[in-house]
């Protein structure tokens, strides 16, 4: 392993019921709160009035940002910031999946910087101080609950970052597997692609004796390709949900990456693509991840070979590693479109015409970001890779 460090001050509160416990957690707060919510599915599935019932009850005086965007862009995050220094703004609460949490961390933040907030979230500076927030999460997927990273697009630039510092961890984060009963079937999909996604940047990586963290890895996956098809078969399965909301928390929120960092190039590329054409995160992810493992195969494929017998039941008399390997990454492939994801660049209607840019954009971040830690890739090879994702 390598030394690190681990610091993760976000109060977990997580089952049925437990936004009853928001009030408790207000109190340690000043009164002028900013709701944060996203298109309408909170309206829609009663989690708003329910919300504002607590905040009204708490003496909470309430101000909103609704809209916020999947894929959050740089505009809805300013006009937050203008509102929290319009109202003098004392706690932000995100009601909503990642894109909401990631855009209220981006709000919490540029609210205590004097300059042009972009420099904190292309990461010419890093946050000092942020507004104290608190999330309510109804969408399993990214961990932005309990991990402080964000990620905004700038569609002025075609810029996809993620972000973070010790200052937007949230304060607290209220997760009961009933808000994500509403949750509809691909975004369901999207969310299990993700966490798996997160388990696999964290398993990448080059670092020495890591048994125990590649174990939990290994329990994390096997939960969840367990599990997924069950919730798929019924949505409103509170076990089933209730597994998949731990899953993806603890799939990135620090526990599985301590001893070192993985490789986050698929993340990098994929943000590239949704910078370019504002696609699904998991939806892209669906489509790179198979694709960037085939074209890094060879760096460990013992590491793959381990990755593929734990996950799936591959049946290995006579065959090599890599045959092994690479029957597992099909494998893989095979079961995210049984679950519904999308397996090609095409299936979201994109061709070549923009590839060049998406691959200059990707291997800037993965140079600027200290990303590819498994196999360093250079712009060729992402294009290498998104060739062989049309
Ligand atoms: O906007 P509303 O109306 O709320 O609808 C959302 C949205 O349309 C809907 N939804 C959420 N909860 C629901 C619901 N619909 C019905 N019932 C509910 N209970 O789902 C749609 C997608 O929501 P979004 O928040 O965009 O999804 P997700 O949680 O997957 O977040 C994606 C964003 O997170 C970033 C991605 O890049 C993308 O921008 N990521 C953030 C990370 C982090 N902060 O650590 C890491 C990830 O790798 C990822 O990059
Ligand atoms: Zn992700």
């Amino acid at each position: 392993m390598e030394n690190f460090s681990y610091y993760n001050p976000t109060k977990l509160i997580f089952g049925k019921g437990q936004l009853e416990q928001l009030r408790k957690e207000l109190k340690e707060y000043g009164k002028n709160v900013l709701l944060v919510y996203g298109g309408g599915s909170i309206k829609k599935n009663g989690l708003y009035d329910e919300v504002t019932r607590v905040l009204k009850e708490e003496g909470a005086d309430m101000h909103e940002l609704s809209g916020v965007e999947p894929n959050p862009r740089l505009a809805t995050v300013k006009k937050g910031i203008e509102l929290c220094a319009r109202h003098e703004i004392d706690f932000l609460l995100a009601v909503g999946g990642g894109s909401v949490i990631d855009c209220t961390k981006a709000i919490a933040a540029g609210a205590k910087y004097d300059g042009d907030p972009w420099d904190i979230f292309s990461k010419k500076t890093t946050a000092k101080d942020a507004l104290p927030f608190g999330t309510i999460l109804t969408l399993a997927a990214t961990g932005s609950e309990m991990n402080p990273d964000s990620v905004i697009t700038n569609w002025e630039t075609n810029e996809k970052y993620v972000w973070g510092s010790d200052v937007t961890h949230p304060k607290f984060s209220i997760l009961d597997p009933e808000n994500t009963f509403s949750v509809p079937e691909n975004q369901t999909v999207y969310g299990i692609v993700d966490m798996m996604s997160h388990v696999f940047e964290q398993y990448f990586h080059n670092v020495k004796n890591t048994p125990l963290q590649d174990r939990m890895c290994f329990s994390v996956l096997q939960t969840v390709i367990e599990t997924a098809p069950k919730l798929l078969e019924d949505l409103q399965n509170y076990e089933h949900r209730e597994t998949i909301l731990y899953a993806g928390t603890i799939a990135l929120n620090g526990t599985l990456q301590m001893g070192y960092f993985g490789d986050w190039a698929s993340h990098t590329m994929e943000h590239a693509v949704s910078a370019v054409y504002d696609i699904p995160h998991a939806g892209g992810l669906a489509i790179l991840f198979p694709n960037w493992m085939r074209y890094t195969l060879d760096t460990n494929v013992s590491r793959f070979k381990a990755l593929m017998l734990n996950m799936f039941d591959i049946e290995t008399e006579g065959k090599t590693d890599k045959d092994i390997a690479l029957e597992g990454i099909d494998k893989l492939s095979a079961f995210w479109t049984s679950l519904g994801a999308p397996s090609r660049l095409a299936d979201y209607g994109i061709g070549e015409e923009k590839l060049d840019l998406i691959a200059d954009i990707a291997a800037k971040e993965i140079e600027h970001g200290g990303f590819a830690n498994f196999q360093k890739l250079n712009k060729d090879d992402v294009l290498a890779i998104l060739r062989a994702s049309l």
